[in-house]
């Protein structure tokens, strides 16, 4: 099989994708606009500002009071919406299309176009076949999106694979309204050369077929907890062998931390023949940042992107920065056939610099320095920056650290052997009561 993925470009952002076979996201973007009844920027008067535009603002607040539910007021039995779902509510719901949508349509494309998605795709688009998609708790199909969107970006850095005969999304959703309007969207900007068919289906067990990718995007934390590992099982279930599941959920503790919980669960269930975990993690260790592990931190990524200019002048106004996106994930594949690649950690903090002043963290870094010199250290301690990352090794002793000088290692980093490394050190066995 061919695999180009290496020589991929930068990754573009999902509404840059140029449009050959799927999907024209200017005309998504243009539909999205005209859905909120939002007037281009380029139609408004010169003496009005976004800002200062009604239609602007009242979204912004929309979105602005969805952020304090999802945020502050969902556990709160006595809130207006406590036996409604907040897609049920007009107001939040167009929130959420103006917040929430677009940002999670890149999340959705920025890890299909990872490395470790990118295998296993290109495995599935070997031969040409219908291919089928689940997206579970679709929302207004965000995932359904920035996976279409990667896999244009795919067909044309990897022209050798074969286009798909037809497409098949399967939606489980539970919101009638959220759905139809985010099929609309996306009908609107299908080039139309491939057929594409969207359903919506009450729940996984009633999926007329198995399904070749499915996807869990921010829709798993709403499932009661009791719950979860039953859903993700019947996903299993659904998925061909080579099929491969994407779990995404909100970067924020909580969540990442749930996530890590169930990540482990799978691994625990399945063997790595069955199913096999492709990422974040280069191991399949119990995860030493999830639900009732000792850590203070937890296993998040970050994910800088330019927002269409319409989301940049709504997120100015809600204060929602969305230049940075944040998410956790996982992703598995069913069965794999394909060589998996096995790489020595991933980069689990941002760098944290350690100045020469700071003798007691150089003092802890150099009497547990696993790998180099502790005297070169010191030396280079006293003119030079040197920056501290969190490593998760495919060690036993999974968290580690790493000391670079000058140069910092950006979360989310693969590093592929121990040996690209100059510096490994032992990682404190930190306990959240040390916070
Ligand atoms: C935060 S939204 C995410 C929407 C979309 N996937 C995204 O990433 O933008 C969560 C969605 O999951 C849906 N949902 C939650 N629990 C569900 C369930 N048990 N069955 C079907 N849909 C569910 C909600 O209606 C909501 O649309």
């Amino acid at each position: 099989m061919t695999q180009t993925h290496s020589l991929y470009l930068k990754n573009k952002n999902f509404h840059e994708t140029h449009p050959v076979n799927f999907i024209n996201t200017q005309a998504l973007l243009q539909g999205w606009q005209k859905l909120l009844d939002l007037p281009s920027l380029q139609s408004l008067a010169s003496d009005i500002t976004p800002s200062r535009h009604p239609k602007f603002q009242s979204l912004a607040s929309k979105a602005k009071n969805l952020w304090n539910f999802f945020n502050e007021d969902r556990g709160n039995s006595d809130h207006k919406l406590k036996n409604k779902h907040y897609m049920d509510d007009a107001s939040l719901l167009e929130g959420y299309l103006a917040s929430f949508y677009i940002p999670n349509c890149e999340r959705n494309f920025a890890l299909f176009t990872k490395e470790e998605s990118l295998y296993a795709l290109e495995n599935l688009l070997k031969n040409n076949h219908e291919l089928s998609f689940l997206d579970f708790g679709s929302g207004p199909l965000s995932a359904s999106v920035g996976f279409l969107c990667a896999l244009e970006h795919i067909f044309q850095q990897n022209p050798e694979l074969s286009l798909p005969t037809s497409i098949k999304i399967f939606a489980v959703e539970r919101s009638e309204k959220i759905f139809l309007k985010g099929k609309a969207l996306l009908l609107n900007a299908w080039l139309g050369q491939i057929p594409l068919h969207i359903e919506k289906c009450t729940s996984v067990e009633k999926l007329p077929q198995d399904v070749h990718v499915a996807a869990c995007s921010n829709s798993l934390n709403e499932i009661p907890t009791k719950f979860r590992m039953t859903t993700l099982n019947n996903i299993v279930e659904k998925l061909v062998p080579q099929g491969c599941l994407l779990i995404l959920e909100p970067g924020q503790e909580q969540h990442a931390r749930a996530l890590g919980y169930l990540r482990n669960e799978i691994n625990n269930k399945y063997t790595a023949e069955e199913v096999s975990l492709l990422g974040p993690c280069t191991h399949r260790n119990t995860c030493p940042m999830a639900l009732g592990a000792s850590r203070s931190d937890w296993c998040w990524f970050k994910h800088a992107w330019n927002p269409p200019e319409t989301q940049a002048v709504l997120d100015r106004l809600t204060g929602l920065d969305h230049h940075v996106l944040n998410y956790s994930y996982v992703l598995f594949c069913k069965k794999p056939q394909f060589q998996q690649k096995s790489h020595y950690a991933r980069v689990v903090s941002d760098a944290m610099p350690l100045r020469p002043e700071n003798h007691g963290a150089l003092l802890y870094l150099k009497s547990n320095l696993l790998k180099g010199d502790a005297e070169y250290l010191d030396e280079n301690s006293h003119e030079h920056i040197l920056y501290k990352n969190i490593l998760c090794t495919n060690d036993t002793q999974t968290l580690k650290g790493s000391i670079s000088i000058e140069k910092p290692l950006s979360r989310g980093f693969i590093i592929r052997k121990e040996d690209d490394l100059e510096f490994i050190f032992a990682e404190r066995q930190e306990g959240k009561e040390n916070r």
